[in-house]
């Protein structure tokens, strides 16, 4: 009760805030304290940004082959990703029907099923309860009156994007189209380009001691440069920098994407047909809420 009554004030009091935030830059405050802060926000954010709308979860590369298994905790609740046999890739609650068992610990592989380690229910890799040892007592496995068909695993909406997996943990999101309409519009240069995952080493996890929100910001501008890129600020200087700023994702672009490999250097293949800009051109955004995307002709790169 107490919790609920300090979120409920915590929650007019961002409000509040927010029409500060939300003025004329010129005039515009940052976000209050709190917002990095307070536990009491973050599950505010929980269930207003991650339970109600697309966010990215995770990459596809990290269920590559049919039958991969892979799980991820998003939004402070366990989900595991799941590649079928039919090479789709579905989004699971990682929890068992029967008592709520973890089912999926690690990443690995079933060519099968996904089997509970407390009592040996098993799934199919589409979530169908396929199997219930000894429902009926030693040596049954089914039992009068128990119906499996409506008990498999619980599905999360997802959708991939360019090698991204998106979640609806709400299930009532507007269409994963609809919501990523507006990037995919202005990318569609790159529509159809197959995205080659070139192994374990293309991979860096980063750890920041920071609420989530000051790497989304970071990300958006490209003031920081000068001090903290200088070596990037050289080929890619501020001044050659733009901003982006649209209602579903912000960033920046640049007119300088040139690499300067050495003569003969190995380098990755250009999309084919690109328009003009992008000879020359990157850009950066963050797609709201979570993911933070950079694209060239030659690669492409999230966070
Ligand atoms: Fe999974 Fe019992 S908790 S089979």
């Amino acid at each position: 009760m107490k919790v609920g009554t300090h979120s409920n004030e915590m929650q007019d009091a961002i409000v509040g805030a927010m029409r500060q935030v939300l003025a004329p830059i010129e005039t515009a405050r940052g976000l209050p304290n709190a917002c990095y802060a307070d536990p009491a926000v973050m599950a505010i954010e929980q269930r207003r940004i991650f339970r109600e709308g697309w966010f990215c979860a995770g990459f596809v590369m990290d269920v590559p082959d049919n039958g991969d298994l892979s799980p991820i905790e998003v939004a402070g609740l366990p989900l595991f990703l799941s590649r079928g046999m039919d090479g789709a890739i579905r989004v699971f609650h990682n929890v068992c029907r029967h008592r709520g068992r973890i089912l999926v610990e690690a990443p690995t592989n079933t060519k099968k099923a996904i089997m509970c380690p407390y009592h040996s229910w098993t799934y199919g890799l589409d979530g169908r309860l396929i199997g219930t040892p000894h429902i009926g007592g030693p040596g049954k496995h089914t039992c009068p009156g128990f119906d499996g068909t409506d008990i498999g695993l619980k599905e999360v909406r997802s959708a991939e994007w360019f090698g991204l997996i998106f979640v609806d943990l709400s299930g009532i999101a507007e269409a994963f189209g609809t919501y990523i309409q507006p990037l995919a519009r202005r990318w569609r240069a790159f529509e159809g380009v197959p995205l080659v995952h070139t192994g374990a080493d293309c991979r860096i996890e980063f750890e920041l001691a920071c609420n989530w929100k000051l790497a989304v910001e970071n990300y958006c501008e490209a003031y920081h440069l000068p001090w903290v890129h200088p070596e990037l600020n050289r080929y890619s200087p501020l001044e050659q920098h733009y901003a982006i700023v649209e209602q579903t994702y912000s960033g920046q672009g640049s007119n300088c994407y040139a690499p300067g490999f050495p003569e003969g250097a190995p380098a990755f293949p250009n999309a084919p047909s690109l328009p003009a800009f992008w000879g020359s051109g990157a850009e950066y955004v963050a797609l709201f809420p979570n993911v933070l995307l950079g694209l060239h002709r030659d690669h492409f790169f999230a966070v």
